[in-house]
């Protein structure tokens, strides 16, 4: 038998039957820089014990962190390219489109996936100066009233926790009551003292001053540990050992951002620059095909809260919104009903996928949550048109 009319013949048997019901037309991948080198410089007044030390600068991506990266920049070249989205060869800027917040570890972030995603392409990392206001997670309604309302509205979340256990936990695990924040400052216990909210104002990012903005940069340090692969007796000095007890502490974490970032008035007015930047990628019609934005967390849970999404949770994973987590928002084409359909899913690695440094493949992918939006109803197989969320940009 003629070799080659096999190969045709297969070919064109497969293209019969993989001929798409739904098309790929255009994507926004909104994007959480990968591992990093804890935050908080006051680490060391928060327990008396000896935190390990990195080989990054404060705040920067890891070496870990940009081979996590690349591994996401990988999946997503190979799903793209599958979905007939990108070409197999070299993207151009029509076909993609790469914008980083300014700093290292946003910069590096979408580096680290470029390189992989479309290696010798020289594709360029956008970015724009030093403080870019698309990304900034900063307030910009200086009113009293809109002040006013933001701290009734916090309060009320700070009010509504309980988060004694927890609290203990950590203060355990810190050995709290020896730390220089305590023996100095008199700040000895996590359940009594006070959360005071600051910077509600114009130019700052809403924040908090106390036992749970504490919490909160132990945690994500312990969190980065753990990502970055130290031995289990360093991560959290070994006293972390199961996933109830993470549970707990993760609760202050989540705790945190809710207060921050999760009531309405002041995500939508931190998020608005970047919802209106995803707005006119999806409005106007000369937009890239695929755009990545790499931001932070801050941008992620905003705009979550902006948009009004549905309460998730992501499987494998204990952040709200992991290292390397992906939004990614989808226009696709229902060949079938003739219609546009809207699709968003979280995609991000499990805590073994980072930890272990796995290679993401068609048979080991990132994890893949269907997210849904408040005002476009979700069908069965996790499209809402695309006409109401075109109602939902518009109304922004
Ligand atoms: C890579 O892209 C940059 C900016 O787009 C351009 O200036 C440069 O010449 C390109 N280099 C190569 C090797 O194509
Ligand atoms: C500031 O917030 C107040 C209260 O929500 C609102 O009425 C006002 O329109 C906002 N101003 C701007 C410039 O967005
Ligand atoms: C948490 O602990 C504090 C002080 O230890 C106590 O005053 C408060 O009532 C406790 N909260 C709850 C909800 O149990
Ligand atoms: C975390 O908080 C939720 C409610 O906010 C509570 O139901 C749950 O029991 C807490 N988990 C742990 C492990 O403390
Ligand atoms: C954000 O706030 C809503 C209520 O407005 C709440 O239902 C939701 O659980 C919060 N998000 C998270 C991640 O806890």
């Amino acid at each position: 038998m003629n070799f080659k009319c096999v190969l045709f013949f297969c070919a064109s048997i497969s293209m019969v039957y993989t001929e798409k019901k739904f098309n790929l037309k255009q994507v926004v991948i909104l994007s959480r820089h990968s591992v990093r080198t804890p935050l908080s410089k006051y680490l060391n007044v928060m327990t008396p014990k000896t935190w390990p030390s990195w080989n990054e600068k404060m705040g920067y991506l890891t070496a870990k962190g940009a081979l996590l990266e690349g591994f996401m920049g990988e999946y997503f070249s190979m799903w793209l390219k599958e979905e007939g989205l990108l070409p197999v060869e070299c993207p151009t800027k029509e076909d993609f489109y790469v914008y980083a917040n300014s700093k290292q570890r946003t910069k590096a972030s979408a580096q680290a996936f470029v390189n992989k995603a479309f290696p010798d392409c020289n594709i360029t990392v956008h970015h724009s100066g030093d403080i870019d206001p698309i990304f900034n997670p900063v307030i910009h309604n200086d009113s009293t009233v809109f002040r006013d309302i933001v701290i009734s509205e916090m309060t009320e979340c700070l009010e509504s926790l309980n988060l004694n256990s927890s609290y203990e936990k950590l203060e355990d695990i810190l050995d709290y009551k020896h730390s220089q924040l305590c023996v100095k400052g008199n700040m000895c216990d996590f359940t009594k003292d006070k959360n005071e909210i600051i910077n509600v104002v114009k130019g700052q990012k809403p924040n908090l001053w106390g036992p749970l903005k504490i919490s909160n940069s132990v945690i994500d340090a312990f969190i980065m540990q753990y990502y970055e692969g130290f031995p289990s007796s360093s991560v959290a000095w070994g006293l972390l050992n199961n996933i109830l007890q993470w549970k707990s502490v993760m609760n202050l974490s989540r705790s945190y951002h809710n207060v921050i970032f999760n009531t309405t008035l002041v995500a939508k007015d931190i998020a608005k620059p970047l919802m209106n930047y995803v707005s006119n990628l999806f409005l106007q019609n000369d937009s890239p095909k695929a755009v990545l934005l790499m931001g932070h967390d801050a941008n992620m849970y905003t705009l979550l809260k902006g948009f009004d999404f549905k309460l998730y949770t992501l499987k494998n994973q204990l952040e709200t919104c992991p290292v390397g987590g992906k939004i990614v928002i989808q226009k696709w084409f229902d060949v079938v009903k003739n219609v546009y359909l809207l699709k968003i899913d979280y995609v991000y690695q499990s805590t073994d996928q980072l930890r272990d440094g796995q290679k993401l493949s068609l048979s080991n992918p990132p994890q893949f949550e269907l997210l849904r939006l408040e005002n476009c109803n979700t069908d069965n197989e996790g499209f809402c048109l695309w006409d109401d969320f075109v109602k939902i940009l518009k109304g922004l």
